[in-house]
């Protein structure tokens, strides 16, 4: 298991479940409210703690209610708290996430996870020099992300950008990448191609790029520039919240077993989580993954 460092955002999920989607100006009853924990940073976080890795989490909350029950929640998952720091005046970050049947729609409201700053990063180098791996994702401002991606070069550790919500990524972040981990719409927004150009943009940069593929698994290649693919495992969904989260958690956590296995760990893992509602519900243990795939192994799926 890799010692893990998650340098992202910590939201509270306002989930509301809808038959439809209400249209402009229009006042719907909804079916179903619920907070959730979230955000992607503290979700990925919480992928790899509850798998047992040791998880450092760099970043930031409000003071309110609400930040101080998310920053709890995070240190009784086990993940050492130490540089999630509390913003005076300012509200935590929120994402407001609208169910429809199997469609849904978000507002993040970074709040906190705005001021998270190349400063709070640097006050925070002792964390990467304690981890094997460190984990971003686009949720907090690209320069803290630039620095992230700067001391971990310092220490020599691989870093592994999840580019999410996408956007373009300037090459001189690129360049420190060990790892990018998008979707396909990501992965055409980064690097500012056509979406439908994914092998290519995967082949020319061999063993930098894993790219996630929801019902297919995800595709990455080898060091030769040779596409492999770890296809998915069937689940029912309840939820597809952090299924993504669940998965980049899990790929760090498993990072010392090399980017095959790692990978399929981490599509268990991400297919466990969407059985659940809520991003970080259905987050499986260490021990709830094993037995899931040995179920799997023992029905020839996977
Ligand atoms: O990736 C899922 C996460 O994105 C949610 O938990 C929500 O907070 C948004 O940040
Ligand atoms: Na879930």
């Amino acid at each position: 298991m890799s010692k893990v460092l998650v340098v992202g955002s910590i939201n509270m999920d306002l989930v509301v479940q809808v038959e439809q989607f209400p249209r402009l100006g229009e006042t719907l009853l909804g079916q179903h409210f619920a907070t959730h924990h979230g955000g992607k940073g503290a979700n990925q976080a919480v992928a790899a703690a509850r798998l047992g890795a040791q998880v450092t989490m760099i970043g930031r909350v409000g003071d309110d209610a609400f930040g101080r029950e998310l920053k709890d929640s995070l240190s009784t998952e086990g993940i050492n708290t130490e540089w999630i720091k509390t913003s005076p005046n300012t509200a935590s970050g929120i994402a407001m996430i609208t169910l429809a049947g199997s469609d849904n729609a978000i507002i993040v409201v970074p709040g906190a996870n705005a001021h998270l700053s190349p400063a709070d990063i640097e006050a925070a180098e002792a964390a990467f020099i304690e981890a094997d791996v460190v984990i971003a994702q686009l949720e907090t401002p690209l320069a803290s992300i630039e620095m992230a991606a700067l001391l971990a070069q310092r220490y020599c550790k691989p870093f592994i950008l999840n580019p999410a919500p996408a956007m373009r990524l300037p090459a001189s972040l690129l360049d420190k990448v060990a790892l990018l981990t998008p979707n396909e719409f990501e992965l055409g927004m980064a690097l500012g191609r056509p979406e439908s150009e994914w092998q290519q943009a995967l082949q020319q940069m061999p063993g930098k790029v894993l790219m996630t593929a929801g019902g297919d698994g995800a595709w990455f290649t080898d060091a030769a520039g040779q596409l492999q693919q770890q296809t998915s495992f069937k689940v029912t969904p309840v939820d597809t919240t952090g299924a993504g989260d669940t998965f980049n958690g899990a790929l760090t956590a498993f990072w010392d077993l090399g980017l095959p296995a790692a990978s399929r760990m981490a599509c268990a893992a991400g297919a466990l989580s969407v059985t659940k509602a809520g991003a970080q519900g259905g987050m499986p243990t260490r021990a709830e993954l094993l037995a899931f795939l040995a179920d799997v192994a023992s029905t020839g799926q996977g």
